[in-house]
C-alpha cells in the first residue's frame, strides 16, 4: 500500500506547492489592511512574533505529523487513537466547505481578468459589481435566477482544479505549482513596481508602514495576529498533513517548512506595498485621505481596485490584468490544496482511485456552489463564511494541537522529523505547541466567535 502512495518528484516541487497553498486571497486582500489598521510597521512585531511562536511551530507540527504517519488527516488521527479519527474528518469537512465558496470567489476573479481588457466594470465599479455582475438580491432567501456568466466561470474553475488534481501529486499538483508560482511572482512584481511608482503612492505606503507603537500595547492586536497567521498558513485544514504525507522518507521537513512559511509572509509584505501604493494614488486623485479609500476583502478586490484602475495613467488594462490574474492564480493554488486534503482522505479511507475521488468531490463541490452563483449568492456565501469562522478554522486547529500535545507524544513527531533534517528542533518547540500557541489561538477563537455572533 505505502509503496503505491503518490510522491513529490522534487524538493522544490513540494515547497512551491506548499507556498501555493499558503499564498492565497488573504495575502492579497487581508494582510496589508490589517497592518494598516493595527499600527502599520509596528504591526510587524506581533505579526512576526506570532509567526515564530505559533505559525512556524504549527506548520511544522502538521508537516511532521503527516510525514510521520504518511497518511491524510483522518487516518493520521486514527493511527494515534481510533477515537480521534473524527478530528481528521472535521478538518477535511471544513476544507470542503471552504473550497465551495473559495472557488466561487476565484470564479469572479477569473471573470474580472477578462473584464480588465475593456475595463468592463464601468465608471461605477460598485454599481457594476452588485448590479450587473452579481445581480445581488440582497438576501439569501431571494435566490432569483442563476448568473450564467458566473455559473460557467465556476464550472471552468472546477474543471481546472479537476484536471490538475486528477493528474496526481507529481504530474498534477507539482507541475501546476511550478507554472503558477513563477507566474504569480511575475504578476506581483508588475503590481508592486507600478503601484509604488504612481504619484501619491508614497502617501499610501507611509500609511501602510509608519509604525504606531501605541497600538501594539493593545492585546487584541496580538490575538488578531495569531488568527491571521493561522489562516495565512492554511493550518487546521488537513492540508499540510496530506502534502507532507507525500514526501520521500529522506526529506528535510524542518527546512522545507521554514522556507515555505517565511516565503508566505514575505509575499504578504511585498504585496502590501503594491496595494497601498495604488490606494495612495487613488486618494491623491480623488483629493481624499487614505482612510477614505483603504479597505480589505471583496470590497478591496472587486470595488476599490477597479475604481483605482480606472484612474491609472497609461495601460490600466495591463495593470488590471496583472492584478486579477494574480488573484486567480493565488486562489487556484490554494483551492488545489483544499481539494487535495479531501481527495487524499477519500483515497486513504475508502480505497477509491484518485480519479474517482476527485470526480466525486468536484461534482459535489460544484453542485453546492450553484446556489452561490444565483442572485442571492453573495448572502449565502456570507452565511457559510460566518459559520466556518465559528466552527472551523481556529477551533479545529486548537483541538488538533491539544490532542497531538497531550494525547500523543510530540517527541515522536519531533525525532522523526529531526532524523532526516539538517535543522533540528529542540524542546522549545514543544513548549510553544503545548502552551504558548494554544493560549493565543484559544483566546482568538473565543473573541472571534463573539464577534461573529454579535
Ligand atoms: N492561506 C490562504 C490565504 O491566506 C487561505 C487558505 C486557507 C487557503 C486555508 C487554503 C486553505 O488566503
Ligand atoms: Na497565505
Amino acid at each position: 500500500m505505502e509503496e503505491n502512495r503518490d510522491q513529490w518528484g522534487s524538493r522544490l516541487g513540494f515547497i512551491l506547492a506548499t507556498i501555493g497553498s499558503a499564498v492565497g486571497l488573504g495575502n492579497i486582500w487581508r494582510f496589508s489592511y490589517q497592518a494598516y489598521e493595527n499600527g502599520g510597521g509596528a504591526f510587524l512585531f506581533p505579526y512576526i512574533f506570532a509567526l515564530l511562536t505559533a505559525g512556524l511551530p504549527l506548520l511544522l507540527l502538521e508537516m511532521g505529523f503527516g510525514f510521520f504517519t504518511r497518511n491524510s488527516a483522518p487516518s493520521s488521527f486514527r493511527k494515534i487513537k481510533e477515537k480521534f479519527e473524527w478530528i481528521g474528518w472535521w478538518s477535511v469537512l471544513v476544507a470542503f466547505v471552504v473550497t465551495v465558496y473559495y472557488i466561487v470567489i476565484i470564479a469572479w476573479s477569473l471573470l474580472f481578468v477578462f473584464e480588465s481588457f475593456s475595463l468592463g466594470w464601468t465608471a461605477d465599479p460598485e454599481g457594476f459589481f452588485f448590479g450587473e455582475f452579481l445581480g445581488f438580491s440582497g438576501s439569501a432567501f431571494t435566490l432569483g435566477g442563476i448568473q450564467w456568466q458566473i455559473f460557467f466561470s465556476l464550472l471552468a474553475v472546477w474543471l481546472i482544479n479537476y484536471f490538475i488534481i486528477a493528474g496526481g501529486v507529481e504530474k498534477g499538483i507539482e507541475k501546476a505549482s511550478k507554472i503558477f508560482m513563477p507566474l504569480l511572482a511575475l504578476m506581483v512584481l508588475v503590481i508592486v513596481i507600478r503601484g509604488v511608482t504612481l504619484p501619491g503612492a508614497m502617501q499610501g505606503v507611509k500609511a501602510f508602514i509608519t509604525p504606531d507603537f501605541s497600538k501594539i500595547l493593545d492585546f487584541n492586536i496580538w490575538v488578531g495576529a495569531y488568527g491571521q497567521i493561522f489562516f495565512t498558513l492554511s493550518l487546521g485544514f488537513g492540508i499540510m498533513i496530506a502534502y507532507s504525507s507525500y514526501l520521500p522518507k529522506k526529506s528535510d521537513v524542518v527546512k522545507n517548512g521554514i522556507i515555505a512559511g517565511v516565503a508566505n509572509s514575505v509575499f504578504s509584505i511585498v504585496v502590501g506595498f503594491g496595494v497601498f501604493g495604488v490606494l495612495g494614488y487613488m486618494a491623491q486623485q480623488q483629493g481624499v485621505g487614505i482612510a477614505d479609500v483603504a479597505t480589505s476583502g471583496i470590497g478591496l478586490a472587486f470595488i476599490a481596485f477597479p475604481k483605482a484602475i480606472n484612474l491609472l495613467p497609461g495601460a490600466p488594462q495591463l495593470f488590471g490584468f496583472a492584478f486579477f490574474l494574480s488573484l486567480t492564480i493565488a486562489g487556484l493554488s490554494s483551492s488545489i490544496s483544499l481539494i487535495e486534503s479531501v481527495v487524499s482522505s477519500l483515497i486513504d479511507n475508502f480505497s477509491l482511485s484518485r480519479k474517482k475521488a476527485v470526480t466525486l468531490v468536484s461534482i459535489a463541490g460544484f453542485a453546492l456552489g450553484v446556489p452561490m452563483v444565483t442572485q442571492g449568492g453573495l448572502a449565502i456565501l456570507d452565511i457559510v463564511d460566518h459559520f466556518v469562522n465559528i466552527f472551523g478554522l481556529l477551533l479545529v486547529g486548537l483541538v488538533e494541537m491539544l490532542v497531538l500535545s497531550y494525547a500523543f507524544d510530540l517527541d515522536t513527531i519531533k525525532d522523526n522529523m529531526n532524523e532526516s533534517s539538517d535543522l533540528h528542533m529542540g524542546n522549545g518547540w514543544k513548549v510553544l505547541i503545548k502552551f504558548v500557541a494554544p493560549i493565543f489561538i484559544g483566546i482568538g477563537f473565543v473573541q472571534n466567535t463573539f464577534s461573529e455572533l454579535s
